[in-house]
């Protein structure tokens, strides 16, 4: 069974009365044990969907489609049982870590939270040692259950909130460009931390970040989105090397790899900006940017499609030989 089975979703904001679609229709699945990625522009969509996972969208969004967590349909849960999936069964570690946090409160009570909420036999002492062993766990001297978050660097309030996330011991993990206000060598640690979860806990772990190296390194499997939709999907080590949709080879393409020779030349910029999503173009909503676009591509919106072994990707390019070929 999929830890996280997400089918059609679709996430609508409502601004001064008008509908802004940003998340359109994408299928996505977590194992236990498995680390999914999602890459793509600001603005695709990354974060709506990740808040859906849990509902935690502004009020008056709609969302539409099937999220089903260990089995339960998130959408139509009443708020209880809401209130004891988050954190238990999946928690979010969201991007700036000092917003996600109290500033009035010490570390300590903070993480112990989530665990007297769900555990209330547990007692304040006991769940305060759990908070105390959580720090130490992702890195960070027990002796900060006493600090205020002002008190700590960025790197730390980070893997607080990383603490915070594991408080319940969750199935699921989703992470929201979790390193992304961090530098390199607290990224680095923060990584090993979340790879060494899903190794050893067969935790399942949706982590979303719009750097391509973490994705390739950490990821089982990575999709790609546009526009709110996946336009591609495959194996996490290869999908940059070897994408097959135009946006996610253009992706891959303005990103350096350190250590390749072959990207020491200038990466390449991707020319144009994502579509406004109440202005998407017409057919598949990347064909004003893309160098690959034909004369049907701004009259058909191409869904995924079998791409290889294991990948899909939404393109009309895709697949195309094999059809006529008969392969398929
Ligand atoms: N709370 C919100 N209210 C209205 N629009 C939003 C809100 N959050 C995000 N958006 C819009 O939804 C689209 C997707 O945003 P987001 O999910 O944050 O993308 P990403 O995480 O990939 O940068 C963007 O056009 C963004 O402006
Ligand atoms: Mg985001």
């Amino acid at each position: 069974m999929n830890l996280l089975e997400i089918r059609d979703l679709r996430v609508s904001y409502r601004i001064n009365g008008e509908d802004l679609p940003a998340v359109r229709g994408v299928d996505l699945d977590v194992q236990a044990g498995e680390t999914v990625g999602i890459a793509g522009e600001s603005g695709c969509g990354k974060s709506t969907l990740a808040g859906a996972v849990l509902r935690l969208l502004p009020n008056g969004t709609r969302v539409t489609g099937q999220v089903r967590l260990a089995g339960e349909d998130v959408l139509s849960m009443s708020w209880g049982r809401l209130r004891a999936v988050r954190w238990n069964t999946a928690s979010i570690v969201f991007q700036a870590a000092m917003h996600g946090l109290n500033p009035v409160r010490r570390i300590g009570q903070q993480i112990a939270e989530p665990i007297l909420v769900h555990e209330p036999a547990a007692g304040t002492r006991r769940a305060a040692a759990r908070a105390a062993e959580l720090l130490e766990q992702v890195g960070v001297p027990a002796w900060r259950v006493r600090s205020y978050p002002h008190e700590l660097s960025g790197g730390q309030r980070q893997r607080v909130m990383i603490a915070m996330a594991l408080a319940c011991d969750p199935q699921l993990i989703v992470a929201d460009e979790p390193t992304t206000a961090l530098d390199v060598m607290v990224q680095a640690q923060v990584l090993n931390l979340l790879r060494d979860l899903v190794r050893e806990r067969g935790v399942g772990l949706l982590m979303i970040s719009h750097d391509l190296s973490v994705l390739a390194d950490l990821c089982d499997r990575v999709a790609v989105m546009y526009a709110g939709r996946v336009v591609e999907q495959g194996p996490g080590g290869r999908l940059f090397t070897d994408a097959t949709h135009p946006y996610a080879r253009a992706l891959a393409a303005a990103f350096p790899v350190i250590g390749d020779p072959a990207s020491r030349m200038a990466p390449r910029g991707l020319p144009g900006d994502p579509p406004d999503p109440r202005e998407l173009p017409s057919g598949c909503p990347f064909h004003p940017r893309c160098p690959d676009a034909v004369v049907v591509c701004g009259e058909t919106d191409v869904r995924l499609r079998e791409a290889g072994p294991d990948r899909t990707a939404a393109c009309v390019h895709v697949g195309v030989t094999q059809e006529r070929e008969g392969i398929r």
